[in-house]
């Protein structure tokens, strides 16, 4: 539940439609926008971190409760060492320096994905702006770091499976309910739109449990340059489509 929506500003953006409660973005696009000017693609991820600072305050103008942001997938180790390590260097930098900012903007941060793999600096700044943020009650903004659905799922399953042999539930207790909060996102609820940047048309491992019924948006522009008037751009197409989650609707 986000409790900061700000009447004004939504009122001067121009917002007369239904907003979505839950927002996905597959924030892609960043190497191409650096390779476009000539610059090293960790240039790119830089200005895509500023980008994610002012769509983050937007949304929770807005009144969202929940945004979740693909930052680094489970497959984007396969990238070059110097890549990598600048990825690291940045959300260890935007921990260390944004803190403060978003507890004043009442965000509250949670990192979903693995740990493996991620340095013990890193996984320290995660856990300190968790609990530095945990009490906020405004815009919840999942970040989406080393993470993989299917890995989620993966988890979900040992953790059920573990709950069985140890006799808390029995096979029976198992439905599509207990499956989803035992993914990162338990309780909080399915993204309504997931928006992707960059152009492709796929969901690369980014919340497939959760998308069952999620509108689609895909946009070709490349994320460091997604505006806030182009996200909400977005969120008006979002709410022209007509959700039938598998009914009849005239
Ligand atoms: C998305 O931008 C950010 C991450 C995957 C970390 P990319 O780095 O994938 O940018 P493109 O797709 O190469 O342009
Ligand atoms: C998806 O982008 C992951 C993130 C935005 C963090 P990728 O650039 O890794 O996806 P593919 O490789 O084009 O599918
Ligand atoms: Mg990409």
């Amino acid at each position: 539940m986000n409790n900061y929506k700000d009447e004004n500003y939504i009122k001067s953006s121009g917002i007369d439609f239904v907003l979505p409660k839950h927002v996905g973005i597959i924030m892609d696009g960043n190497g191409r926008w650096a390779k476009k000017r000539l610059l090293p693609r960790n240039m790119g991820h830089k200005e895509g971190v500023k980008r994610l600072r002012a769509i983050s305050r937007v949304t929770g103008k807005l009144g969202i409760d929940y945004l979740t942001v693909y930052a680094f997938s489970t497959e984007n180790w396969k990238r070059s060492e110097e890549e990598v390590a600048g990825l690291m260097k940045l959300l260890l930098e935007g921990f260390n320096t944004v803190s403060e900012e978003l507890s004043e903007n009442h965000v509250k941060i949670r990192c979903i994905g693995e740990r493996d793999r991620l340095s013990d600096e890193v996984v320290n700044a995660i856990d300190n702006v968790q609990s530095l943020t945990e009490k906020n009650d405004g815009l919840t903004l999942n970040i989406a770091f080393n993470y993989g659905a299917r890995r989620e799922l993966v988890h979900a399953v040992k953790s059920v499976s573990e709950d069985i042999l140890n006799g808390k539930l029995s096979v029976s207790d198992i439905d599509e309910d207990l499956i989803a909060d035992r993914l990162y996102t338990g309780g909080q609820q399915d993204p309504d739109v997931i928006i992707r940047t960059g152009g492709e048309m796929r969901l690369s491992n980014f919340m497939l449990y959760q998308a069952a019924y999620s509108e689609f948006i895909s946009t070709d522009v490349l994320w460091p340059d997604f505006s806030d008037e182009k996200y909400i751009e977005a969120l008006r197409e979002f709410s022209m489509r007509t959700r039938r989650f598998g009914g009849v609707k005239e």
